[in-house]
C-alpha cells in the first residue's frame, strides 16, 4: 500500500471515530418517542408520521401548525431532544396529555387556540427547561397551578382566556427570568391581588 492510500484510509477512520465521539446521531431518544407516540394517541393526531424519526427533518409531520423541533445536542447524550412544539389552533379537545412532561428539554411549548378541557397535568412540573408556554383561549378548569415555580428559566408566559381560574399563585414571584408575562381573562375571579412581582427584574411586558 502507498502511503497515499495508507493517508486515505486513517483519514476514514479518523472521521469515523469522530462521528461516534461527537454524536452525529439524529435519532430521538426512545422515550419522548413514546411519549410523542402517546401525545398522539391521546390527541387523536394522524398527521404524525412515527415511520419517519421526528428528529429527522424529513417530513415527519404534515402541516407546518404541527410543528416539533428537536436539538441534538442539547443533552450531550448522543440523542436528538424534542425543544419545541407548537400546536396553536389545531382544534383539540380533551385534556391536555400528561406524557408532554416526559419532554424534559422542551423549551417552547405552545397550546392556545384549541378547546383543551380539565386541569393542566402535574406532569409538567418536570419541564424545568421551559422558557416560552401558552396556553390562551382554551376551555381548561382549575387555577393556575403553583408548580410552575418550578419553570425558573421561563421568558415568556401567556394565559389569556384560558379558561384557568384565579387567583395568580404566589409562587409565581420565584420566576426571575420572566420578560413577558400576560395573565387575563381568569375564570371566575373574585377580586385577587397581583402577587409581588418585584423580583422579576427582567419583566418589560406586563
Ligand atoms: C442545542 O443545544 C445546545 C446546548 O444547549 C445549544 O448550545 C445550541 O445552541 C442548541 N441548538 C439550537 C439550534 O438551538
Ligand atoms: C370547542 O368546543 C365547543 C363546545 O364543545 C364547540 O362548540 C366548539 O366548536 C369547539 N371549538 C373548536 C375550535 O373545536
Ligand atoms: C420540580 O422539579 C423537580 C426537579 O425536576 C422535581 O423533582 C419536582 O418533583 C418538581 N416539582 C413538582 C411540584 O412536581
Ligand atoms: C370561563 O369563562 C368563559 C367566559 O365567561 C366561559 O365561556 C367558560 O365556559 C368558562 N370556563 C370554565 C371552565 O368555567
Amino acid at each position: 500500500m502507498n502511503t497515499s492510500s495508507q493517508l486515505f484510509l486513517s483519514l476514514i477512520a479518523v472521521s469515523l471515530i469522530s462521528l461516534s465521539a461527537f454524536g452525529a446521531t439524529t435519532t430521538i431518544h426512545p422515550d419522548e418517542k413514546k411519549a410523542l407516540q402517546d401525545i398522539a394517541n391521546s390527541l387523536g393526531k394522524k398527521n404524525w408520521n412515527f415511520d419517519t424519526d421526528p428528529c429527522s427533518n424529513k417530513n415527519w409531520f404534515t402541516e407546518l401548525e404541527n410543528s416539533v423541533t428537536c436539538n441534538c445536542s442539547v443533552a450531550g447524550d448522543n440523542f436528538c431532544h424534542v425543544v419545541t412544539m407548537d400546536l396553536t389552533g389545531n382544534q383539540m379537545s380533551g385534556n391536555i396529555p400528561s406524557e408532554l412532561g416526559s419532554l424534559t428539554h422542551i423549551r417552547t411549548l405552545q397550546l392556545s387556540s384549541n378547546n383543551f378541557t380539565r386541569e393542566l397535568p402535574a406532569t409538567l412540573a418536570k419541564l424545568t427547561a421551559l422558557r416560552d408556554f401558552r396556553i390562551s383561549d382554551n376551555q381548561l378548569s382549575g387555577k393556575i397551578p403553583g408548580f410552575i415555580q418550578n419553570w425558573t428559566n421561563i421568558d415568556t408566559l401567556i394565559v389569556q382566556g384560558s379558561g384557568l381560574s384565579g387567583p395568580i399563585p404566589s409562587e409565581i414571584s420565584l420566576l426571575r427570568n420572566i420578560i413577558e408575562l400576560r395573565i387575563s381573562d381568569l375564570n371566575g375571579s373574585e377580586y385577587a391581588p397581583l402577587p409581588q412581582l418585584s423580583n422579576m427584574k427582567l419583566l418589560t411586558r406586563l
